[in-house]
C-alpha cells in the first residue's frame, strides 16, 4: 500500500531544526514506487521536502510519468493531521503530472483525503503557458 512506504520513508526523515517529519511514496507509471523523506540544512534554504526528493530521485532515474504520491507528516512522528503538499511541491508536480489523472493521497492515522492534482494546483504555470505566444 503506498501509504504504507510513505510510513517507512518518514522514518528517514532528517529534521535537526522543525523536527516536522515528512515521507511521500510516488508511484510510476511504470510500477516503481519512489520513496522520499524531507532533509533539512543548517542553512534553512537547502531544505528539500519529502516530495520533492522523491520526484528528484525518479526523473534522475529517467522515470517520468506518475499516477499518484502518497504523503504523511507530522512533528517527531507522532499523531497529528494531514499535510497537505507546499506550493513548491505542488509546482514540481505540475510539471511532470496530468493534474485531472494524478492523485496526491493524504493520509493520517483517522483520516484519509485523496485530491487531484488540479484540486491542489487550480491554474497552474506549466510548460504550455511557456509556448504560448500570448494572443
Ligand atoms: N515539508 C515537506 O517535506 N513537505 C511539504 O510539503 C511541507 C513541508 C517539510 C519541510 C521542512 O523540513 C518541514 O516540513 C517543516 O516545514
Amino acid at each position: 500500500m503506498l501509504t504504507e512506504e510513505a510510513y517507512q520513508a518518514q522514518k528517514k526523515a532528517y529534521v535537526p531544526y522543525s523536527g516536522f517529519m515528512v515521507g511521500a511514496a510516488l508511484l510510476a507509471k511504470n510500477g516503481t514506487v519512489y520513496k522520499g523523506c524531507n532533509i533539512e540544512n543548517a542553512s534553512f534554504s537547502p531544505t528539500n521536502c519529502a516530495e520533492r526528493t522523491a520526484f528528484f530521485k525518479a526523473v534522475s532515474e529517467g522515470v517520468k510519468e506518475f499516477d499518484a504520491i502518497a504523503i504523511v507528516g507530522n512533528k517527531r512522528g507522532e499523531k497529528g493531521d494531514i499535510c497537505p503538499p507546499c506550493g513548491v511541491c505542488r509546482q514540481v508536480m505540475a510539471e511532470f503530472c496530468d493534474p485531472d489523472e494524478f492523485q496526491v493521497i493524504l493520509a493520517a492515522e483517522d483520516k484519509n483525503a485523496v485530491y487531484t492534482l488540479r484540486e491542489l494546483l487550480p491554474l497552474g504555470f506549466t510548460k504550455k503557458d511557456l509556448e504560448s505566444d500570448g494572443t
